[in-house]
């Protein structure tokens, strides 16, 4: 929910939160399931934590809505071997008032409610991690928001399962077709890509007769696919495993809004992602 005043107005998702969100809960059902008899402390960090819910349209229309499960109460619902401990970091303090509530209808739960920058807090949650612990990060953010310092952090932990969700269309927005973008765009990307000759490689020259001289100019090929690959190649460089399904999620005019992905250092949580990938 978002607070506006003593208004509660819940946060809106599209047709693709809900996608994400079901195979979101059925890694967590699956991963807690498979670690069940291990002697590991388990933690769910959710890094963009919202509210705990969301509404949706039931209708084509879009005139009817109803309140769904978000992020962190999914995780907080997963029975069968529930999550020791959960982490959830959001930087709006409306929302963080929201989470305090949330955390009162579980009590007994284990549950860390970060008021801060995701890219702040996951390095940090990532030091602090000890010989038994393991984790599935959840990064789910509305555009631009993850830095790769912090994609590194999780990879180095060795111990993090991590979903991402990737601002395909926000970071394509960045990138024009027919020239590189300007400096300020430029240090963006470079802070979501962690250097400019990862997502540079997208450019290449293409000469422009004019009627004065023959101007080469560096332009890149049209549509999202190949920046997407271009981040699936460069979590590659620090994931010792990541799932070679990943999924598009669209609007409901068809375009591509942001691509999930599943990186891990265990190859069995690649695995059991890309069945869940691949099947639902
Ligand atoms: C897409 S919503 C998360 C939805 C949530 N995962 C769910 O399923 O209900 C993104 C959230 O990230 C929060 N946020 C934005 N930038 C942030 C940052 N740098 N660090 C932590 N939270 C941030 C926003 O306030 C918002 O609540």
């Amino acid at each position: 929910m978002e607070n506006q005043g003593d208004v509660n107005i819940p946060s809106f998702g599209g047709p693709w939160t809900g996608q994400k969100l079901e195979i979101l809960r059925r890694y967590l059902d699956a991963y807690t399931t498979a670690l069940k008899c291990q002697p590991f402390q388990l933690t769910y960090v959710d890094a963009f934590a919202g509210t705990g819910s969301y509404t949706s349209a039931v209708d084509a229309y879009e005139e009817f809505y109803e309140l769904r499960s978000g992020s962190t109460r999914i995780a907080l619902d997963i029975d069968d071997k529930p999550f020791d401990k959960l982490t959830l970091i959001e930087k709006d303090v409306r929302r963080v008032r929201d989470l305090r509530e949330l955390k009162k209808e579980y009590p007994g739960r284990d549950i860390r409610i970060v008021e801060s920058d995701a890219n702040w807090e996951i390095p940090s949650f990532c030091n602090n991690m000890s010989g038994l612990d393991r984790a599935v990060v959840f990064l789910d953010p509305y555009a631009t928001q993850v830095s790769w310092a912090t994609i590194e952090a999780i990879a180095d932990a060795g111990k993090i399962d991590c979903w991402i969700l990737f601002p395909l269309m926000a970071v394509t927005r960045m990138m024009p077709t027919e020239n590189e973008p300007d400096e300020t765009l430029a240090n963006q990307l470079d802070r979501v890509f962690g250097g400019r000759e990862h997502w540079r490689q997208s450019y290449t020259y293409s000469h422009q007769l004019s009627i004065w001289r023959d101007e080469p100019r560096r332009k890149r090929a049209p549509g999202s696919e190949q920046i997407a690959s271009r981040y699936r190649d460069r979590l590659n460089t620090v994931f010792s495993s990541v799932a070679g399904t990943r999924r598009t999620l669209r609007n409901s005019k068809n375009a591509p809004l942001f691509e999930l992905f599943f990186a891990a250092t265990n190859p069995t949580g690649v695995d059991i992602a890309d069945y869940i990938l691949k099947h639902w």
